[in-house]
């Protein structure tokens, strides 16, 4: 197939849930790894380097797509969630996606439906503090999802960070036989974290948008520099991001990698995590820091 051809390509697509485990089955019959990538679709860079991943260490990729109301609350974009299916398609197929699986909301929620997953704790800080049924729909979703998609590994983005740290403890937890990937972020080139939600950001919006990688940029300095005042350098973030026309910070803070406590004392690695609205719209962003010493 031309270069061209190759572009122009949509990856196929199944609907339902006995479709998705036969493809599963029959490339675990052929001895192939089973790499699964869940999102909502309207896929960029960010998920097409997840795809990316799976393809280098699996030889048989599954993307899904389902724009999953249940972790929208009611006042969220559900509605106006972006879904151009054959962009996505085509994505999935120029990034080595063998097969999407697109199903229907009756499909993964029939009439009646009350079987609900939810990680305690960690779901009701940071994100779930502003979204309290938010990871209660990702973790029921995710965990449905592999149960119809029983693949050997699965690829999450670092972007959502919090979400990633909910979904492992699940899986270890749940005891889920399926490998966890996280992949790093992907960005625009002056720092802004792609987000399938930056299509609504006016222009203003998106130069004020910036402000969030800054406020982790301010971060990552002061502690690669040996800077250990925790509380100065969260209300620095908050500042800048305050100071920032069109922004409406939630938080901004400073965590232990795997609790997502506050960290107070001295440790090897914290997680800035940052939350705010810009105009209508709700973005988030983190970075890892391994400090000095
Ligand atoms: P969605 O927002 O579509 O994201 C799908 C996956 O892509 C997630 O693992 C997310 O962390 C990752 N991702 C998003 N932006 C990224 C970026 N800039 N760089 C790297 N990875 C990025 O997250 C969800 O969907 C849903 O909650 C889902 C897990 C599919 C459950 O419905």
């Amino acid at each position: 197939m031309s270069e061209e051809a190759r572009k122009d390509r949509l990856a196929p697509v199944v609907e339902t849930v006995d479709a998705v485990r036969e493809a599963v089955i029959a490339a675990k019959r052929r001895g192939l790894r089973v790499g699964f990538v869940p999102t909502m679709g309207a896929l960029h860079a960010g998920h097409r380097s997840l795809i990316e991943a799976a393809k280098r260490e699996c030889g048989f990729v599954i993307t899904s797509i389902f724009v999953n109301p249940t972790q929208f609350a009611p006042h969220e974009d559900l509605a106006k969630y972006p879904r151009p299916l054959d962009a996505d398609r085509r994505l999935c197929a120029a990034a080595g996606a063998d097969l999407v699986f697109h199903p229907g909301v009756e499909t993964i929620y029939p009439s009646g439906f009350s079987t609900f997953v939810t990680v305690e704790g960690l779901s009701n800080i940071l994100e779930g503090k502003f979204r309290p049924t938010h990871f209660r729909g990702v973790t029921t979703v995710v965990c449905k999802l592999f149960q119809m998609v029983p693949a050997d590994f699965a690829f999450f983005g670092q972007k959502d960070y919090q979400q990633q740290t909910i979904i492992r403890k699940m899986v270890a937890e749940l005891n889920i036989p399926i490998r966890t990937r996280v992949c790093p972020t992907v960005r625009e080139p002056d720092g802004l974290a792609l987000s399938s939600r930056n299509v609504y950001l006016s222009h203003d919006e998106r130069r004020s948008a910036l402000a969030l990688s800054r406020s982790l940029t301010l971060a990552h300095e002061y502690l690669a520099q040996g800077g250990s005042d925790f509380d100065l350098i969260r209300q620095r973030m908050w500042a800048l991001l305050k100071e920032t026309p069109l922004v409406e910070p939630d938080y901004a803070t400073l965590v232990d990698p795997d609790t997502l406590e506050d960290v107070s004392t001295a440790v090897h690695t914290v997680v800035a995590l940052v939350a705010a609205r810009v105009g209508q719209t709700r973005l988030i962003d983190n970075d890892v820091i391994d400090l000095p010493g």
